[in-house]
């Protein structure tokens, strides 16, 4: 806690000696994780097995120590590297920056991390933490991740759709590396760690190091780790593979269930917050929400909450975690709190078992997390909010007993629990392939259909998706990435709708309008309307709104900021101006998170584009041009109002409504453009413009020529 208005001096030597007590207490932890018993056990299990499968319970220390190990018996030698693929952002970030602590370096020398839009990591990193679509982005520049000598396929059982291609991708690397080393030696060679030991003439071994097109090439490891799995599956997958298993600790936590069935889950969270806090023994709270906006809500009435308590019970702090929230927040969730304060996290799934968060001893279960879905025969994907699986409620309940006995609040009636799923459905049978899809392709697999996958996905998701690339022009009539769009699209890292989008702009002259308008729509909701301010907020969105929809108005709420930061530039330094821009926000009812995290996409994006060349261009007023580049680019999600009021979407002839969110709400216009499904009750599309039909004709005659 700072100690403000106090005038405290640190002496040198306070500081040494509280490194000095930090330093020991890392060290004693480490000792203490249930993996580190296993340490020699698991390295000659690595040395000798290609591929290992490594099973342990969340929190046993399997991500944070194993790279170590790993590094410390030698696998980092000749300069190569450990990659450990996480499928959360906020996993990769905060487990880089704790190991880099607990090896007494800063994040970004030995070991980094890198994800999408943030890359702290230099020529000295050897453990690298990363997400898993990274890395299949890395292997777009080194299809053999030369670089390597192991990867840690992390957090496996989330069958996320990068985690199964990336399991595919990497099974065929570790064949032509090896194969590689067959062929250059075709001998009796015994490998080691990277290591040829090569059988001469005179029948002793020579210490050779393999050499790929003129690069050293040492066998690939792999390593696939994961809290609860099916480790028949991913060892039936690689071949027989070994699972080994880490020795696992865990006390009792005591379930209970709600009554009756929960209508509003938000609400009985929030009060179950307040009743552990004012009832129950000492110990931090774990609440597990479905995204950012459920989030940020519940986070701001509790705190009107704790406003509310007597003075002696105030001792409540509120951190949410998801995976938007800047890195550098993102790290409070482990920071203990002072003697006498209880702290309460709200979290998306994440918490579930990519981040371990300690000193939790109460969780609360609302049973629901957001996923994607998908229906190929409309091409729709959309994000919904669905009942949690049976595992997944159950890894929950497992975070309130990983120190002591704990306790879980399922806020749902214990017959529920039995009807629920036993399992989650891996996201690559739910979800629309078309990202997936133009990166095997730029990886040299023609036939995404034959692909090895761990799990197929359904045929008809496979090609409804490749339709969509043809017809976005990415991939040619031959199955081939089209030169050069194809190529461009593939490199520059969001959805190809999105990456279309930004070359379209950049030959009609409004690549800067379409930079910023896709950063704005990689993020939740700019908007932030509290529920007691509802018509202030109202009132101040009307400020930025454009009547010619969302797309323009996001526009407009960046460049107003933008240009409120130019004009403060010269006044502040760089803290003093995030938190007068914080300010700003709060002013408008601008969610300052989200507006940062596009801002950081922004920049990111825009290096992208000016290395590929595309010239960073702007229409300046001309507002229709800008409009017609959106139908340009998004003429496959078009929908035309009917005579009832309501929408159809021109794809799929579903019945769609304008979301209330939207500027274009009440009035409603002919025809639009939009971004995005949003399944509820009703079906709404959100992130619209107005259009004229016509342009398309003229713009995506391909499409809607043939169409209509
Ligand atoms: O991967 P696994 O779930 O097996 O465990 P881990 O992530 O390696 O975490 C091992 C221990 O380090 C746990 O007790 C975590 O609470 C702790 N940890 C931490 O205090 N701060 C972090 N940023 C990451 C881990
Ligand atoms: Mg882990």
């Amino acid at each position: 806690m700072e100690r403000q208005g106090l005038n405290v001096k640190v002496s040198n030597n306070d500081c040494k000696s509280e490194n000095i007590s930090r330093k020991r207490k890392l060290a004693e932890h480490r000792k203490s994780l249930p993996v580190a018993s296993v340490e020699n056990l698991l390295i000659q299990e690595v040395l000798r097995n290609d591929t290992l499968i490594i099973v342990g319970e969340t929190g046993s220390g399997k991500t944070t120590q194993i790279p170590q190990f790993l590094f410390n018996a030698g696998f980092c030698r000749d300069g190569k590297a450990i990659g450990v693929t996480q499928p959360r952002r906020v996993a990769a970030v905060t487990v880089a920056k704790r190991v880099a602590e607990e090896c007494g370096v800063e994040v970004g020398q030995k070991v980094g991390y890198s994800i999408r839009f943030e890359d702290v990591t230099s020529s000295s990193t050897r453990i690298k933490y990363m997400t898993d679509g990274l890395l299949l982005r890395e292997a777009l520049l080194d299809p053999y991740l030369s670089r390597y000598s192991v990867i840690i396929v992390d957090e496996a059982h989330e069958r996320t759709v990068h985690t199964d291609v990336l399991l595919g991708f990497l099974k065929k690397v570790q064949k032509t590396r090896s194969r590689s080393l067959n062929d250059s030696f075709n001998t009796e060679n015994v490998n080691t760690n990277g290591l040829v030991l090569k059988k001469g003439n005179n029948g002793k071994y020579v210490s050779s190091l393999r050499q790929h097109r003129g690069r050293k090439l040492p066998p690939l490891k792999l390593i696939i780790m994961s809290a609860s799995l099916d480790a028949r599956l991913f060892s039936e997958y690689f071949g027989g593979a070994r699972a080994f298993r880490i020795p696992g600790r865990q006390y009792p936590v005591a379930i209970s269930y709600t009554r009756k069935h929960v209508l509003d889950y938000s609400e009985t969270t929030l009060i179950t917050i307040f009743q552990i806090h004012l009832e129950e023994s000492p110990g931090d709270i774990l609440a597990f929400l479905t995204g950012q906006e459920e989030i940020e809500s519940i986070e701001n009435l509790a705190k009107e909450t704790i406003q509310k308590l007597p003075e002696s019970k105030r001792n409540l702090v509120v951190i949410p975690i998801y995976s938007a929230l800047p890195s550098e927040q993102q790290l409070r969730v482990f920071a203990p709190t002072p003697p006498g304060v209880r702290k309460v996290i709200l979290a998306t799934n994440i918490a579930e078992t990519s981040v371990t968060i300690p000193g939790i001893k109460y969780v609360i279960d609302p049973g629901f997390v957001k996923a994607r879905t998908y229906d190929p025969n409309k091409g729709m994907e959309s994000l919904i909010v669905f009942p949690t699986s049976k595992a997944q409620a159950l890894q929950r309940s497992g975070r309130a007993g990983r120190e002591g006995p704990g306790k879980c609040f399922r806020q749902y009636p214990e017959d529920m629990f039995y009807k629920l799923e036993d399992s989650t459905k891996p996201e690559i049978k739910r979800c629309n392939l078309s990202n997936v899809i133009l990166q095997l392709t730029a990886l040299g697999v023609d036939n995404v259909a034959e692909f090895d996958f761990l799990e197929a996905p359904p045929r008809q998701a496979i090609f409804k998706s490749l339709e969509q690339l043809i017809l976005l022009g990415a991939i040619a009539n031959d199955g081939k990435l089209s030169d050069p769009v194809g190529h461009q699209m593939a490199r520059i890292p969001l959805d190809p709708i999105y990456s279309k989008a930004l070359i379209v702009a950049s030959q009609s002259n409004c690549l800067e309008e379409m930079l910023i308008t896709v950063s704005m729509l990689s993020v939740e909701s700019i908007f932030y309307h509290p529920r007691e301010k509802q018509e202030e907020a109202r009132a101040k969105m009307k400020c930025f709104s454009s009547p010619e929809g969302d797309h323009l108005t996001l526009i407009n709420v960046y460049r107003s900021a933008v240009d409120f930061l130019n004009k403060k530039k010269l006044e502040l330094n760089k803290d003093k101006l995030e938190k007068s821009l914080r300010k700003w926000c709060k002013e408008n009812f601008i969610n300052s998170r989200s507006l940062r995290h596009a801002r950081d996409i922004h920049s990111q994006i825009r290096g992208h584009v000016e290395r590929m060349g595309l010239p960073l261009n702007s229409c300046g007023d001309d507002m229709l041009q800008f409009c017609r580049c959106l139908a340009g680019s998004f003429f496959l999600n078009v929908a035309t109002k009917q005579p009832d009021g309501t929408y159809r979407d021109f794809a799929s002839g579903e019945v769609v409504q304008i979301h209330p969110s939207s500027v274009l709400f009440r009035k409603k216009p002919d025809c639009v453009i939009f971004n995005e499904f949003v399944q509820t009750n009703n079906k709404y599309i959100r992130n619209i413009t107005k259009i004229d039909r016509l342009w398309l004709l003229e713009l995506a005659p391909h499409y809607h020529a043939l169409k209509s």
